[in-house]
């Protein structure tokens, strides 16, 4: 069971301590200073941590819960909501690949089996090397340029199986 402390030395459930870094905990008091509710720092507190890990661990959670005043179920809850926040550990790149309809009809499905037969992975994991991980996500708001994807936050349109090469290849 996790549980919140005031020093954010927090043992997550491995057993490990978690500590937010100076940084990040000076970042996220800021952020909550430009709210009335300290909850509505939040999102803004989860991206501060995965901006620095690429990803936000458990005592992440509770760190932020402590820090803002709300339960570690709120932050959560939260966390949950976004899809661009990571709960595990991602690759150095997140390919999300748009799987709503309009995606869908224009190719979503050979577009994500190609992904999959080129990276040698499934979705919702991570190559090898630590270089992709691969996710569906949901419409992107580009759906006259379906097929749609993004590479981290830039999205990539109409990309089909042939030309995804060239959309990843800069992606090191
Ligand atoms: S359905 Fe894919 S961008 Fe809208």
């Amino acid at each position: 069971m996790l549980t919140a402390n005031s020093t954010q030395t927090i043992a997550t459930d491995r057993g490990e301590p978690f500590v937010l870094t100076s940084h990040e905990r000076e970042a996220i008091e800021h952020a909550m200073h430009h709210y009335e509710d300290p909850r509505a720092a939040t999102i803004d507190a989860l991206k501060i941590v995965q901006s620095q890990r690429r990803w936000v661990p458990d005592g992440a959670v509770v760190a932020i819960a402590d820090i803002l005043g709300v339960s570690a179920a709120d932050v959560e809850g939260v966390a949950t909501f976004y899809n661009r926040i990571y709960r595990q550990p991602v690759g150095r790149h997140v390919i999300a690949v748009c799987d709503s309809i309009g995606c869908f009809l224009m190719g979503f499905d050979q577009l994500y089996g190609a992904l999959q037969a080129k990276l040698g992975i499934r979705p919702g994991e991570t190559t090898a090397d630590g270089r992709f991980t691969l996710l569906p996500i949901v419409c992107l708001g580009a759906c006259d340029k379906a097929p749609v994807l993004m590479v981290n936050d830039a999205t990539h349109f109409n990309v089909t199986p042939e030309t995804i090469d060239s959309v990843l290849e800069s992606y090191l």
